[in-house]
């Protein structure tokens, strides 16, 4: 083998020693997401969701729907954006001895996910984008949505002012069932 046979080898050998280095790092940061997400640590899954507080009973008033925020820290394939609103829960006091003593429903309409409001006199459910329409037991009032607003699980601590615990989750928009998103 002559010197430039050897010159041109070792320039082979370190071209590609470079390539390596330049390419291990940006394939770890590009899977990187992917990985999270793959573990569980990159969204929200449904079915993991935990009871979280909402309110206490003392706060909500008897048959008047009272919404709260769910705020959480949401990320996306590569930030992470603490505290924002990811949706919001419509908490519902029933009278002195029904069961359930309250009844959660999400505020993201079953038609295309619009939040759903209350009306001014407190009488049903509104939704602005497409006038879905939902009685306080969150029944259709008409034909735009695809099925009832969606209850979320609810419970309620021992406590002497019992803290309303709620499972907030999402679920597949203009579908008839309710189809939890993972
Ligand atoms: S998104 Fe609510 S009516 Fe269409």
């Amino acid at each position: 083998m002559t010197r430039r046979d050897l010159y041109r080898l070792g320039n082979v050998i370190l071209g590609g020693a470079i390539k390596l280095a330049v390419a291990v790092p940006a394939l770890a940061f590009i899977a990187s997401p992917l990985r999270k997400k793959a573990a569980g640590q990159g969204g929200a899954a449904a079915a993991g969701e935990p009871m979280e507080t909402l309110a206490t009973l003392s706060q909500l008033k008897v048959g008047q729907p009272q919404s709260f925020p769910i705020i959480r820290d949401r990320t996306d394939a590569w930030v992470t954006y603490p505290s924002e609103p990811v949706g919001s829960v419509w908490l519902l006091r029933q009278p002195e001895g029904a069961k359930p003593e309250v009844v959660a429903f999400s505020a993201e309409c079953p038609h295309l996910g619009c939040a759903i409001n209350l009306t001014p006199d407190g009488s049903e459910f509104l939704c602005p984008c497409h006038t879905s329409a939902f009685d306080l037991e969150g029944k259709q009032k008409n034909q735009v949505p695809p099925r009832p607003m969606d209850r979320l699980d609810v419970e309620l601590t021992a406590d002497p002012d019992p803290k309303v615990k709620v499972r907030f989750q999402k679920f597949r928009t203009l579908a008839e069932e309710k189809i939890p998103l993972a």
